[in-house]
């Protein structure tokens, strides 16, 4: 029996989508962190793909299942719901192997990815940062999540890889129907169309940038892999398209998902939002605090290999096991009052991983870019306010919000907070 205003952990399944509609179910994890840390969740339909899933909510277990990739194996599927993304796909992506194909693809992409390579890009960020906000000029109310984020994304991700500014519009569009295959407004498509009329010309427009940057090299990210080298071997095409997927999903959503957390946050917390003002140093900080409490993928996957025990649980070989980010990055054994959105906690946090092999590529860059766009938004509109109730996409991966609806000046007499 569940006592009132908890969870029945017998009969809870964390996945469903009734505990996701606002956000991650930040007290059903408080919960499970106290009385069942690493929790059974058994499948709806009982079939082998749907056989049901542990979720490790600890901040300490995830930490051991990331580390181990021996016995906590990337390579069967790196979600837990049934999404239908076409599995040569995700199988293609290095997210979704092991050592050791997994290190050797890596380390290609490694190299565009270095502290040295990514503050190449401040300048580029700053100017498309500047530029978009810029377009504001004039509106009294915008939607962050729409006029803000989502074209600073995907250009930054875009220029990043070498695309054509025109080319954003529909890599953005194809990215948020693969990641929100949850939402019904996001991916009003459904999966079979995302396979037959969404990923082709993504294929085809990455084959003609491979193709073009065979014949003309440039020092942008396609340039890299297509010359790339490891021991004589080079990327095959396909390699490269699933790389270059993985890049622009990590990069397009994560970051959208994070700025616009942080900025809600600020918006919320005033007196957190008048010390950033006081003194933008703290900036680098609040975006931690920010990736700490509101972690972009609420989840990645791994599959056991062999027996194992996990928190005292029995861990059967085929079992899946969801590391869960929104939970471990507010336990109580590693952070004081750790729902309070504090700018000066700088904390460490596990919304890029929890180390090893899989430990997030784009760090850099996605902390640029985070400090970037908060410093920028934060100094222009000291008065922003709140125009409506923010709305989340419905997922139990990409944890973000839908709309952020926001007055950009606001009087006192207004209601400026
Ligand atoms: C706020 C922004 C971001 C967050 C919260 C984030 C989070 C994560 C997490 C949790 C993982 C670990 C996956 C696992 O353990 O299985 C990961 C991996 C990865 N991320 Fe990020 N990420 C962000 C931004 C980016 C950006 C901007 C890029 C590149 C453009 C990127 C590229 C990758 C790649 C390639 C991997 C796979 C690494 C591997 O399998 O070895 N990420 N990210």
């Amino acid at each position: 029996m569940s006592t009132p205003g908890s969870a029945d952990l017998q009969t809870l399944r964390v996945a469903d989508n009734a505990l996701w509609e606002a956000g991650p179910p930040h007290a059903v994890f408080a919960q499970l962190r106290r009385e069942c840390p690493v929790h059974w969740s058994s499948g709806i339909s009982q079939t082998p793909e749907d056989a049901g899933f542990w979720s490790v909510t600890r901040a300490d277990d995830v930490h051991a299942v990331s580390r181990d990739w021996e016995t906590y194996s990337s390579a069967e599927n790196f979600l837990i719901t049934d999404h239908g993304v076409p599995m040569d796909l995700l199988k293609g992506m290095f997210i979704g192997m092991d050592p050791p194909m997994h290190d050797r693809i890596k380390s290609l992409f490694q190299r565009a990815f270095t502290p040295k390579a990514i503050a190449q890009h401040e300048a580029a960020i700053l100017e498309i940062v500047g530029r978009v906000l810029d377009g504001l000029e004039g509106r009294e109310e915008c939607d962050l999540v729409l006029d803000v984020a989502q074209p600073v994304v995907a250009r930054v991700i875009g220029s990043f890889m070498g695309l054509d500014p025109e080319d954003d519009k529909p890599w953005a569009e194809a990215i948020n129907s693969l990641l929100g295959f949850g939402d019904p407004i996001i991916n009003p498509l459904g999966m079979e169309q995302i396979v037959t009329e969404l990923i082709p010309p993504m294929y085809e427009k990455c084959m003609a940038l491979v193709a073009d940057r065979r014949a003309n090299p440039t020092d942008d990210m396609v340039s890299t892999l297509v010359f790339a080298e490891i021991d004589g071997d080079v990327l095959s095409d396909y390699e490269i398209f699933a790389g270059f997927v993985l890049l622009m999903a990590a990069g397009n959503d994560s970051t959208k998902a994070t700025y616009t957390s942080a900025m809600r946050a600020l918006l919320e917390h005033p007196d957190e939002r008048a010390k950033l003002l006081a003194d933008p140093a703290l900036v680098p900080g609040a975006v931690e605090e920010a990736l700490r409490m509101f972690p972009a993928f609420a989840h990645f996957r791994r599959t056991a290999t062999r027996d194992a025990e996990l928190g005292g649980c029995p861990i059967r070989k085929g079992d899946k096991i969801a590391m869960w980010y929104p939970s471990s990055n507010r336990d109580e054994d590693r952070y004081a009052d750790p729902d309070r959105f504090d700018v000066t906690r700088n904390p460490e946090h596990q919304a890029f991983g929890a180390g090893g092999r899989h430990f997030c590529l784009g760090t850099a860059l996605a902390r640029l870019e985070l400090q970037v766009l908060v410093a920028e938004t934060v100094r222009r509109f000291p008065t922003m306010a709140l125009a409506g109730e923010p709305t989340w996409v419905v997922s139990q991966f990409s944890s973000q919000l839908k709309h952020l609806p926001v007055r950009l000046a606001t009087t006192n007499e207004g209601g400026a907070s």
